[in-house]
């Protein structure tokens, strides 16, 4: 492998499909390889485009918009940081052009239906999932809830993420408000659903699982220490690093995730959901990209997910060693509006071994993910504390308009 010259003929040229937070520290990390960068997100100014060499705004699910662009900028590796895309022109490129899609295209079109990474999980790899079915309509829903499901389960559109679309089903009377939910969060108007009994799971992990080249060239699948986090409806609040787990339990998930992404196949890191009860695994679901919960490792790992990431796409090798404990606490916008100012920063960062990223992002919404606040220690428990304290500390006011 080389590494060419940004802004000349001999560029190594990378496309960021999806430009948020994540794909932000990845272009960094690429741009500290001496990449050139090209970030692509639907609205202008996202977190990604203000640090990249080149910025486009292009409806991504549009098939002929994402062409044009590919074909107009003649990227060296594409690398999805959302699910919403034309997955199919990925597989055209990839075969037609031989351009790299990260980590491969049948990966992200695998992973951006639930349907897809379920089944294959679960019915060709044989891994322990919690028990599911699909439903189509309200009828349908009804049904499979009573006749196989059960109570509580859970109702997700099959094309969601970040918790968009899914509820909490206790009994007969939420199973038409979960319904008409899942339809209005699904990210395409198509009506499935999958439903899941709920697993009373004890935690859940992230195991962010890199497929990189080793010392003979040949990839091979290496681990970070799993991250524990808490989710509020569907998305994340809180991760820390390591979660303490029994040895059975990892080994077991560390297989199941070796499988899988040995399955999705290609170079890059992955994010692998686990539910864990008592000393059963079960898999949850995978991004085939950097995951949210593992923001964490910017302050416990030497190289951290997004590092990580980087390295696994050009071929170099990585190393997946913690140095610390450490916490990420979420901070939210709390406030709607454009042009937000972020007050509280000097107390935030006066909390011991704090650090603060704050994504830039140009409008905030109550629930919208605005920053992140880091802090490593001893003990998960105390960097748990610092993180939380730090993020607490930071207020979000409304910009003038
Ligand atoms: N079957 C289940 N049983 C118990 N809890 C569940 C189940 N499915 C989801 N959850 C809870 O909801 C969270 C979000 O679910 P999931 O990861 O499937 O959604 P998502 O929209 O893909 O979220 P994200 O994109 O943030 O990962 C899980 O991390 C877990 O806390
Ligand atoms: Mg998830």
């Amino acid at each position: 492998m080389h590494i060419g010259t940004p802004l000349s003929p001999s560029a190594t040229r990378i496309m960021l499909l999806g430009a948020g937070e994540l794909g932000k520290e990845v272009i960094i990390s690429l741009q500290r390889l001496g990449v050139e960068v090209i970030a692509v997100d639907r609205y202008a100014h996202s977190p990604g485009q203000q640090v990249a060499h080149h910025a486009h705004v292009i409806d991504m699910s549009d098939p002929v918009a994402l062409r044009a662009l590919i074909m107009e900028t003649q990227p060296e590796f594409i690398v999805p940081e959302i699910e919403a895309i034309a997955t199919d022109v990925l597989a055209e490129v990839e075969q037609e052009l031989n351009i790299q899609i990260i980590p491969t295209a049948k990966a992200t079109e695998l992973t951006m239906n639930r349907e897809g990474i379920r089944r294959l999980a679960a019915e060709e790899l044989n891994i322990p999932t919690s028990s599911y079915e699909f439903a189509e309509s309200l009828s349908d829903l009804r049904l499979i809830i009573e006749n196989s499901i059960g109570y509580p389960c859970v109702v997700k559109p099959v094309m969601s993420s970040s918790g968009k679309g899914q509820s909490v089903v206790y009994d007969p009377s939420d199973v038409a408000t979960a319904w008409e939910y899942a339809m209005s969060g699904g990210r395409v108007s198509r009506s499935k659903v999958i439903v899941e009994g709920f697993v009373q799971f004890d935690y859940e992990i992230t195991l962010l699982t890199v497929r990189a080249l080793n010392e003979s060239g040949e990839v091979a699948t290496y681990f970070c220490d799993p991250i524990g986090h808490v989710q509020r409806h569907g998305d994340y609040v809180e991760s820390w690093q390591p979660q303490p787990m029994q040895d059975v339990a990892l080994q077991q998930a560390k297989e199941y995730a070796r499988r899988i992404t040995q399955e999705l196949g290609g170079r890059g890191l992955f994010g692998v959901e686990f539910f864990v009860q008592n000393s059963e695994v079960y898999f949850s679901e995978v991004s085939p990209r950097p995951h949210d919960t593992g923001m964490v490792t910017m302050v416990t790992q030497r190289q951290n997910e997004f590092e990580l990431h980087a390295r696994a796409i050009l071929g170099l090798p990585v190393n997946t060693e913690s140095q610390c404990c450490g916490a990420s606490a979420v901070i939210y916008g709390g406030v709607d509006g454009k042009g937000v100012r972020f007050h509280g920063l000097p107390q935030a960062l006066s909390v011991p071994n704090s650090e603060i990223r704050l994504f830039g992002k140009p409008e905030s919404f109550s629930r919208r993910r605005m920053g992140v606040a880091l802090a490593y220690a001893d003990t998960v428990e105390q960097a748990r504390e610092w993180a939380s304290l730090a993020a607490s500390q930071v207020k979000v006011e409304k910009g003038k308009s």
